[in-house]
């Protein structure tokens, strides 16, 4: 099994679950045209993260990593329309594009993009969120757990993206600072005894890597 696999099988579930959606794909070329690194879920993560904004019933979002906001369209998406969701973003130009897409989505009136960097601004926040979805620079990774926790009330749900790094993170002696991060806020969660939580390892078009997926009890 190699990478073109796992992007065919990711391409044919998308074509079957989701299908064409022009916003979204608006968006992808707004971030290409704007030189935005792809590092953005996958369509079919978007998804999963659409999904289970709903289920929790989710009516106020965190998001720490915005990026051009396609995570945040998904998330954004499964609101209320009094709903609202705060993203934090340390780039202004990721802003800039990540407004603009919001924009286009007509999702501007519910999402709140905040510029700087996430440990600024995460303190100036009241909660309670009902989901947050943590995607910014990992070796931050524990200090943006502990605000979600903070920000949260029992049934949160927080999510942790890319927490397998390709299977770093199985490394004890890594110094490098995101799989250490990594490792730290995986410990944290361990520790903390107002979570439940588990992690889990997936392949697609974006590699290998996963997430991990805490409750608040
Ligand atoms: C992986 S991308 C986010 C992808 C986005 N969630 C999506 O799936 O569409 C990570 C983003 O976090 C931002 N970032 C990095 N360090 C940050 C920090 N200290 N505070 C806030 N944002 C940060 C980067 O500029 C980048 O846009």
């Amino acid at each position: 099994m190699d990478r073109q696999t796992w992007q065919a099988v990711d391409d044919y579930f998308t074509g079957q679950l989701s299908g064409p959606d022009p916003v979204l794909d608006a968006a992808h070329e707004a971030n290409a045209l704007a030189g935005l690194p792809p590092i953005d879920v996958s369509p079919a993560q978007g998804k999963l993260l659409h999904l289970l904004a709903r289920t929790v019933g989710a009516r106020r979002i965190l998001e720490i990593g915005t990026l051009g906001g396609y995570s945040t369209i998904w998330l954004a998406r499964a609101l209320p329309t009094d709903g609202e969701l705060v993203t934090c973003e340390i780039s202004p130009a990721h802003a800039e594009v990540a407004r603009a897409n919001l924009a286009r989505a007509g999702l501007d009136g519910r999402v709140d993009v905040r510029v700087g960097p996430a440990l600024d601004t995460l303190p100036t926040l009241d909660g309670p969120f009902d989901l947050a979805f943590i995607d910014a620079d990992k070796r931050s990774n524990a200090e943006y757990f502990r605000h979600a926790l903070r920000l949260s009330r029992p049934g949160t749900m927080i999510i942790v993206d890319n927490v397998v790094r390709g299977g770093r993170v199985a490394d004890t002696d890594s110094d490098d600072p995101d799989t250490r991060g990594t490792r730290a806020v995986t410990e944290a969660i361990a520790r903390e005894p107002r979570v439940d939580a588990t992690a889990i390892q997936t392949v697609g078009s974006k590699g290998y890597d996963g997430f991990l997926l805490a409750r608040v009890r």
